[in-house]
């Protein structure tokens, strides 16, 4: 069994990761991997993050291929991602023109429980986990945004009135 446990991040906090056992790449074969980036912006493209990321279908092509590169070059394959588009990878840098609070976060790694659950009758489990546990601490680097926002959002998605409680005399 796999545990998609979900834990909030604290905004600034950089926990330490380990990452994914390369078995996972391995018995997911580097072809069953780029599958399953592709079906993951399927499915970010239709969530609630969908803002975050380009319309155009080329765009989001080239996205799928360069983070499914970056993914599969982790999990210890070959090192395409550095070699064919260049530099190094900072996951702070690369997000930090976003604004990406916890509840984004969350629904990211929603999307890709969708896409590893299907793949549960192909990979050992507890090489899905080491994978689940590397999104799950890696993703905390990235919230650079506090749920503010977001809270007043959800009070005025809830049909109590203005969140200021202007309509309230
Ligand atoms: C373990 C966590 C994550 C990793 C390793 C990761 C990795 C990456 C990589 C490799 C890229 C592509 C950089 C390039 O173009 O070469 C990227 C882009 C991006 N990521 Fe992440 N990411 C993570 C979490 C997230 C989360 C939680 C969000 C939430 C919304 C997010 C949103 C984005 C966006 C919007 C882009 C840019 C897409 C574009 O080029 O328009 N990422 N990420």
């Amino acid at each position: 069994m796999v545990d998609y446990y979900y834990t909030n991040a604290i905004m600034g906090e950089r926990p330490e990761v380990i990452n994914p056992n390369k078995e996972f790449l391995e018995q997911l074969t580097p072809d069953g991997f780029q599958k399953m980036v592709n079906a993951f912006y399927e499915i970010v493209v239709e969530s609630d993050i969908a803002h975050y990321f380009p319309d155009d279908a080329e765009e989001l092509a080239l996205i799928k291929k360069r983070n499914g590169s970056y993914f599969i070059m982790i999990c210890g394959g070959d090192e395409r991602y550095i070699s064919k588009y260049g530099g190094d990878f900072d996951q702070i840098k690369t997000h930090e023109m976003f604004s990406i609070p916890n509840k984004a976060r969350i629904e990211w790694l929603g999307c890709w429980e969708e896409v590893l659950r299907p793949i549960e009758d192909k990979v050992e489990h507890q090489h899905i986990q080491s994978y689940w546990n590397w999104l799950e601490t890696f993703s905390k680097h990235i919230v650079n945004y506090e749920n503010d926002r977001e809270t007043l959002e959800d009070k005025a998605n809830t049909k109590m009135g203005c969140p200021f409680g202007h309509d309230k005399k």
